[in-house]
């Protein structure tokens, strides 16, 4: 029972599409399972003190997430990482070093490591996009950088983030210092649809609406035989986003889901133009 409590606890944090605190997560969780709050304040307890869940406070207000405070592996290839901790990477491993704050994007919701996962598998060759020279990229909502960032040590050239949020464009930026020289990604407060030039690689984690709404000026910024990676969206509407960019020229050339959240791997028809 207690370990069914536990799953439930992990899972209530790790679906949140916002920062939850623990007073929202007993709630939920006690009528979920039918437990009364003081067990479920002590399985959060025991979660916390195994290192798996962590207190975090912004602005005067305490939320309990998943534990970032080590280096954890979300792909074949990327490990992230706060910058404080010291971790010796194994060959083809990418560290992406990311401070604790309070932009969307610590790489705890599935959202975030569907997108991670994708952005691994086209840039490892499987989609035969590395290998060529002067890669570009671009994250819509970046947030803390995360994606874009990852989007560089994995290979990108040339990287731009862009957030309507001037809190997530500080966060970004110091994100991106934090990631040494080599870490070439612009970030930058220009709307997608001011943005000039196509990249190779999009990538954004929006809202459904947000993605339907944008996938004209997200196909018109990709180059032809370019791939974007679409996240933060539900399994029920996945099929319909998937038929809104077919509408825009874009096939689908992967899927993926975790907890019911879908990410869709997209490839601009037409002969590639980098090489
Ligand atoms: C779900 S978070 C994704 C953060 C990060 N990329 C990740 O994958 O974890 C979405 C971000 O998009 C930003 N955003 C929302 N609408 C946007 C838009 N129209 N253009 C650019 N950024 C937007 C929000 O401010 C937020 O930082």
């Amino acid at each position: 029972m207690i370990k069914e409590i536990k799953r439930l606890i992990c899972d209530t944090v790790l679906d949140a599409r916002t920062k939850l605190t623990p007073g929202e997560i007993t709630s939920s969780v006690a009528r979920q399972s039918g437990t009364d709050r003081k067990t479920v304040k002590l399985a959060i307890k025991d979660l916390v003190s195994l290192g798996e869940l962590t207190y975090t406070y912004v602005y005067g207000t305490s939320f309990l997430e998943r534990s970032f405070d080590r280096p954890v592996r979300i792909s074949k290839r990327i490990v992230l990482k706060p910058p404080e901790k010291k971790y010796l990477p194994k060959p083809g491993e990418v560290i992406v070093n990311i401070a604790g704050g309070a932009a969307f994007g610590n790489g705890a919701h599935p959202t975030t490591c569907l997108a991670l996962r994708a952005m691994d598998v086209v840039l490892g060759g499987d989609l035969c996009l590395l290998g060529r020279s002067h890669l570009s990229g671009l994250d819509v909502g970046t947030g803390s950088g995360i994606l874009a960032i990852a989007l560089a040590k994995l290979g990108v050239e040339k990287v731009v983030g862009i957030d309507i949020d001037p809190c997530a464009l500080s966060e970004a930026t110091h994100n991106v210092s934090l990631n040494g020289r080599g870490c070439q990604v612009m970030i930058s407060k220009t709307p997608l649809e001011r943005l000039a030039g196509c990249f190779s690689v999009i990538v954004a984690n929006l809202a459904y609406p947000t993605l339907r709404r944008l996938s004209p000026h997200l196909s018109k910024r990709m180059e032809k035989g370019g791939v974007l990676i679409l996240s933060g969206f539900k399994e029920p509407v996945a099929g319909d986003l998937g038929r809104t960019c077919a509408e825009q020229g874009l096939r689908l050339i992967g899927e993926e889901t975790d907890r019911q959240w879908a990410c869709l791997v997209l490839r601009k028809c037409g002969n590639m133009v980098w090489g």
